[in-house]
């Protein structure tokens, strides 16, 4: 019997999920469908029942829902929990399980594309939405020597800092306007920006947007945008001319998938050809 997997969130017009997954199911010759499930906030228990169904063997979850969905589910893994954040799905025999994948895809990708390790670095997360939980808790552990989270609503970053209880790093909060205001100054030149907000999202009405400007980046600061649809933001337009160093969303993209690739089927998730597959359809997609 042919089973499903998915992804729910709303838009999904940008995701490259689909075209990842499906190609890794060909790989391995699996009767297995991966399919875009757009979700309104108002259906999503709605449709977390449709998904108990058998031939679902799971589903990511996706912008804006990796927080709400974790009041839906029957189990969270201890990992997840501890994040504060769900991306990833497994239906055991009818019983949803939540897992985070997020925050591994987020580390592999900084140091193998990036190659920035955390130690003793400034770093700078731009938004303190479910992305962020995940970004956040993993950098915590990289003991780095600052963190400051810029946001547009300041409770929410306060609220991140205070779920993690961070010991031994110095951490600084600023609301997002006033890191682009033009009396900010930094307390510390960030060495790593990481956006992880929406803002520059193929599809969108801030597809055309940075969600910081050219003062905000230094000379030395690698600028990592978590989105990937289009490959070139316009945050990362800005920093190559600014640093010239940057890393796009994408092998983070292809990370966590295959770590959720993984938990759905056991097998061996075939990343060569998932980033090929996923770096066409984008390089098409963004012609
Ligand atoms: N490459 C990957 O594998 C990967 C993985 C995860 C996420 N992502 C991408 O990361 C992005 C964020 O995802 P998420 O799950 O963290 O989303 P989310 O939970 O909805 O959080 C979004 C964050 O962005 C802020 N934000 C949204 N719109 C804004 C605007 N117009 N101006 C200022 N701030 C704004 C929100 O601020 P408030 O708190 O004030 O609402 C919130 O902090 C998405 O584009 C997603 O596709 C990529």
């Amino acid at each position: 019997m042919k089973k499903y997997t998915g992804i729910i969130g709303k838009p999904l017009g940008h995701s490259m999920s689909p075209v990842l997954q499906n190609s890794a199911f060909a790989y391995h010759r699996l009767d297995i469908v991966y399919e875009a499930w757009e979700t309104d906030l108002t259906e999503l228990s709605n449709r977390i029942e449709q998904l108990r169904k058998l031939n679902v063997l799971g589903f990511n979850v996706t912008v804006p829902f990796k927080e709400s969905i974790m009041g839906l589910l029957d189990e969270i893994d201890i990992h997840a929990k501890e994040i504060g954040a769900v991306n990833t799905v497994v239906n055991n025999n009818n019983k949803l399980i939540g897992f985070n994948t997020d925050a591994k895809g987020f580390l592999q990708a900084l140091e193998e594309d990036g190659g920035f390790h955390c130690t003793d670095k400034n770093i700078l997360i731009i938004g303190a939405g479910g992305s962020s939980k995940s970004v956040f808790s993993t950098l915590l552990r990289e003991k780095p020597k600052t963190i400051t989270i810029a946001n547009r609503s300041i409770d929410k970053a306060h609220k991140l800092i205070i779920e993690n209880h961070v010991k031994d790093i110095e951490i600084n909060i600023l609301e997002l306007d006033e890191l682009n205001s033009l009396n900010y100054s930094h307390k510390h030149i960030p060495d790593l920006i990481i956006n992880c907000t929406p803002i520059g999202m193929r599809y969108t009405d801030e597809e055309k947007i940075s969600p910081v400007g050219e003062r905000v980046i230094s000379e030395k600061s690698l600028v990592y945008d978590l989105v990937y649809n289009p490959m070139e933001t316009e945050l990362l337009k800005i920093a190559k001319k600014k640093s010239g160093k940057t890393l796009g969303g994408l092998p983070m993209l292809i990370y966590q998938g295959a770590a959720a690739f993984e938990l759905w089927t056991g097998k061996y998730p075939p990343i060569e050809i998932m980033f090929e597959k996923a770096k066409n359809a984008l390089s098409i997609n963004n012609s």
